[in-house]
């Protein structure tokens, strides 16, 4: 497989998969990494890496189709046939999702479709499922449309809130099970094991 990132900060999901390909764990490479944000820790570890960037955002295209274009064409660029979102702020628009069909994942700190869609992002997820006295959290991977965490779920783990739990401790514990499960669900793609052409969605 041929992995195009999309991130805007930390990255760490995204040096979680380079790490399983460098390892030998996951049978894929990473083309290249594009970001909104050119100041984000993720460009800086893929160019540490060797890894080729893109910063595109509407900086570089102030208008949204000609950015839409311009992310689509740096994937295919690259020979990218899997998209990957780690942390990307931003909506995938129509010309990528036309361009690489069943082929986006993202993933999503929580038990979708709970505590998912706009505004619902970063430590504001962790938030609410504190706020709601969730006993239990997880992780999400879905493919992606053109809704914020709206597309089909291909896989999902659980995560236990724990009493004392702060934004920090649980969101801590739902990384490390992020880092593992976005690994693990390339992995069976890479085998053959999960065919993400099949999935469709259910709500
Ligand atoms: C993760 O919690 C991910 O689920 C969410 O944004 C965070 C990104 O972390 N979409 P990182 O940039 O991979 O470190």
């Amino acid at each position: 497989m041929k992995l195009g990132f999309l991130a805007s900060h930390a990255g760490s999901n995204m040096q979680a998969i380079i790490d399983a390909c460098r390892q030998g764990v996951l049978n894929a490479e990473v083309r290249v990494v594009i970001s909104n944000n050119a100041d984000s820790l993720a460009l800086k570890r893929a160019r540490d890496q060797h890894i080729p960037t893109a910063h595109l955002s509407s900086r570089t295209h102030p208008d949204p189709e000609e950015l839409d274009a311009a992310i689509a064409q740096t994937l295919a660029d690259h020979g990218v046939d899997l998209v990957l979102l780690a942390g990307y702020m931003r909506k995938v628009g129509p010309i990528t999702l036309a361009r690489f069909p069943q082929r986006i994942l993202n993933i999503h700190p929580a038990l979708l479709p709970k505590f998912g869609g706009q505004g619902l992002f970063g430590r504001k997820v962790h938030e609410a499922v504190l706020a709601a006295g969730e006993p239990t959290t997880g992780v999400t991977i879905h493919l992606v449309d053109e809704e914020y965490d709206r597309g089909p779920v291909v896989a999902q783990r659980e995560v236990p809130v724990m009493p004392g739990d702060s934004v920090e401790t649980l969101a801590a514990r739902v990384l490390e099970q992020e880092h593992k499960l976005y690994v693990e669900t390339l992995v069976r793609v890479a085998q053959g094991d999960l065919d993400l052409s099949a999935l469709v969605r259910l709500a």
